[in-house]
């Protein structure tokens, strides 16, 4: 079983940041969300006088808080991106304060409803002036003296509640809610520990929330910041729908009651989930692991209820819905249609594009589960957890799903698609065991005991990444690694098997072992065989040419190609090119270049390398267009979309003739590596030319 850990709770690190600008000294947080969500209160604070570090996820943060009326007014607008967290409860923080601000978000936050929290805060005596449509963002507030609160909310919703704790806190006055169910309450536990007097009481099926007092300045906290539930939702889906493997633990998970309303829903599934609680954390909040096996799920009726409880996990639930035996039925959940976009709609229209039976219900959807293979673009609607419960069930064997929004996910989860990558892996490692570690007939160690550098060389297509690669590792005395070659041999073994390319999804990777294809060392390369034959133009043949990148979409060929490539690099003195060699295969590789260059020159390059004249009737136009819809599809798919590691060096062929940029990747090489290194590790019988 593989161990993973999950960004820092979401809910948390907002209320710790704001919390911990409220208080009167200093506050000590471990392990915050550094996604953009919480960056952007982290901004939004510094703007209002706070001395915010920069956010980070493994170190400490210490922040001094200025009190609860002791903040600056901002000198420009308050863009709180698109978190709907940090817009309503800054709406809250403000009231209270002496002061005007304009606070705006991006095009999704602008259409989310704000009067919810604007109507109460306005009753309390604050002011909300909207700037363009009404009771939307942008918002010009004006807060001051308050009077107290005595309310009911429309909805249960802990943005709500917290915004209105919040203006009681910064506005000094007492705060009465009655709740029509119980959402998160991360809010009334920390403003409780940090000296406020604080009750909740449940009445019936209410949920009852008394601020009375609270001091001017809040205590300092010392807190840390469990993993997100919500964010390991997506890895347990994809344990428990087979998709890693032997199943997952994840690791010290925030399991706030509140929170985990998915775990019943899912028991009633049929789950297979141990639950191992730790002890709560001094200041934070009771975390413990998730062991997840892969399980047969069957459908279930999710009731109204319940929706607080697993408010966020409604996307992930309805992909495992959409794998589960039978009819799952989600009511009561109109609230979904509010969020960073309308989930509902969302995700019946993305389920049913991709051949799931969905009927859409104004407050909910009663999807019917199937095997059959899923395949087709979703559009995530720019929302985070759209992008991710869709980036699971692509992730799974069989399914073939391209998302059109990966970037989506850096709001709530960022790495969450090299998480997936890395669980799904799993799920291939017994079929890629036993194909047989003699595929890769690699020279004999060159070095007892270490492993020679690897260099990675990622980019878009038509770069020349192949060509440069392979000089480098010739001047180099290394082995190259043509990635794309290899998903062209599959290419080529599956049209030679006669099966029909619509068929090919629904490949497994034991299916794709059956092929024959292997590398073998050659000198300087790897020569790419199929059975006895070595490929050679059969690799660019125009049949392959149209078929490889929907090849390379497929899970199963990812987790086939991965380990083929792992091998090859187990010994290094390694030059590889590909698309996610730096991100996905060899994560730990000395040296990462991202090799780029506009599209007109890539277009003109591809040509040359056909042997095709660059200029004439339009050819480059043309071919600019295709490596621009191939830029698309590889930048946007589920799987290993391309993506330039944090930690590559880009070099820009655009101006570099083909010596000038393999000089410049050398130049790159041996400062990382030196040049004694280089010379080190050069491999016996390669000489340098
Ligand atoms: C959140 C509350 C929930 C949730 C959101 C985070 C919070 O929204 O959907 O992702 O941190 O308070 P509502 O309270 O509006 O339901």
């Amino acid at each position: 079983m593989t161990e993973l850990r999950v960004p820092g709770d979401k809910s948390i690190s907002h209320r710790a940041l704001l919390l911990a600008a409220l208080a009167g000294g200093e506050s000590r947080i471990r392990g915050v969300l550094t996604g953009e969500d919480p960056q952007a209160t982290a901004s939004i604070l510094r703007e209002l006088g706070v001395r915010v570090p920069r956010l980070v996820a493994d170190g400490e943060l210490r922040i001094n808080g200025v009190g609860v009326r002791g903040m600056r007014a901002p000198g420009g607008i308050l863009d709180c991106a698109n978190s709907g967290t940090t817009a309503r409860l800054m709406l809250g923080v403000l009231a209270g304060q002496e002061f005007e601000a304009t606070l705006t978000g991006d095009e999704s936050l602008r259409r989310r409803p704000m009067r919810r929290v604007t109507d109460p805060l306005s009753r309390m005596g604050a002011r909300f002036e909207p700037l363009a449509a009404p009771g939307r963002l942008p918002l010009r507030t004006t807060g001051g003296a308050l009077r107290p609160l005595d309310d009911r909310l429309p909805v249960a919703s802990a943005q709500v509640k917290s915004a209105l704790l919040l203006a009681g806190v910064t506005g000094g006055v007492p705060v009465r809610l009655i709740e029509p169910g119980f959402s998160r309450d991360h809010t009334e536990r920390m403003l409780a520990a940090a000296g406020c007097a604080l009750t909740t009481s449940p009445e019936g099926g209410a949920n009852r929330v008394r601020l009375t007092a609270a001091p001017p300045a809040l205590d300092p906290l010392d807190i840390v910041v469990p993993g997100d539930f919500s964010s390991a939702a997506f890895a347990l889906a994809l344990a428990l729908l087979g998709g890693a493997g032997e199943g997952v633990v994840l690791r010290g998970i925030g399991l706030n009651p509140t929170r985990t309303g998915l775990l019943p829903a899912l028991e009633r599934m049929n789950a297979r989930i141990e639950i191992e609680q730790g002890s709560a954390p001094k200041g934070g909040e009771s975390a413990g692991d998730l062991i997840v096996h892969p399980s047969d799920l069957t459908g279930t009726e999710v009731r109204p209820e319940e929706i607080p409880g697993l408010i966020d996990e409604v996307p992930v639930l309805a992909v495992l819905a959409a794998r589960a035996r039978g009819t799952t039925r989600i009511t009561g959940a109109e609230e979904l249609r509010v969020k960073e976009s309308d989930r509902l709609g969302a995700l019946a229209a993305n389920l049913s594009k991709l051949g799931v039976e969905v009927e859409e219900l104004p407050d909910g959807l009663v999807i019917e589960g199937s095997d059959r293979p899923l395949s087709g673009p979703v559009e995530a609607r720019g929302d985070h957890r759209i992008a991710m419960a869709f980036g699971v069930l692509g992730a799974l064997a069989g399914n073939a799903i391209t998302v059109d929004a990966p970037a989506a996910v850096d709001v709530s989860y960022p790495g969450f698609w090299e998480m997936l990558e890395r669980a799904s892996r799993l799920a291939a490692r017994p079929s890629v065991r036993d194909s047989g570690e003699e595929d890769v007939e690699l020279a004999r160690p060159v070095h007892g005991r270490k492993r020679g550098p690897v260099i990675v060389i990622d980019g878009p297509a038509g770069s020349g990444k192949s060509t440069t690669a392979r000089e480098v590792a010739r001047r180099l005395g290394f082995r190259h690694l043509d990635s794309g070659a290899l998903y062209r041999a599959l290419t080529c073994a599956l049209l030679e098997s006669g099966l029909p390319p619509n068929s090919w999804p629904a490949l497994t990777e034991a299916d794709l072992n059956a092929y024959p294809v292997r590398m073998v060392a050659a000198g300087s390369d790897f020569r790419v065989m199929l059975g006895a034959r070595a490929l050679t133009t059969e690799l660019r043949s125009p049949e392959v040419d149209a078929h490889v990148s929907a090849v390379a979409r497929l899970a199963a060929v990812r987790g086939w190609l991965f380990g083929r490539q792992r091998r090859a690099g187990r010994e290094g003195s390694l030059v590889g090119d590909g698309r996610d060699l730096g991100t996905v295969v060899f994560p730990d590789a000395e040296v990462k270049i991202f090799l780029v260059a506009d599209v007109a020159e890539r277009a003109r390059r591809r040509l040359l390398e056909r042997g095709r004249e660059p200029d004439l009737d339009g050819a480059v136009t043309a071919e600019a267009a295709r490596l621009r819809a191939r830029d698309r599809i590889d930048a946007t798919r589920g799987i290993a979309p391309l993506k330039k590691a944090a930690d590559a060096f880009e070099v820009d062929g655009t101006r570099l003739s083909f010596e000038e940029q393999v000089d410049a990747i050398l130049g790159v090489v041996r400062g990382r590596i030196g040049d004694r290194s280089a010379r080190e590790f050069r491999l016996p019988g390669n000489e340098v030319k």
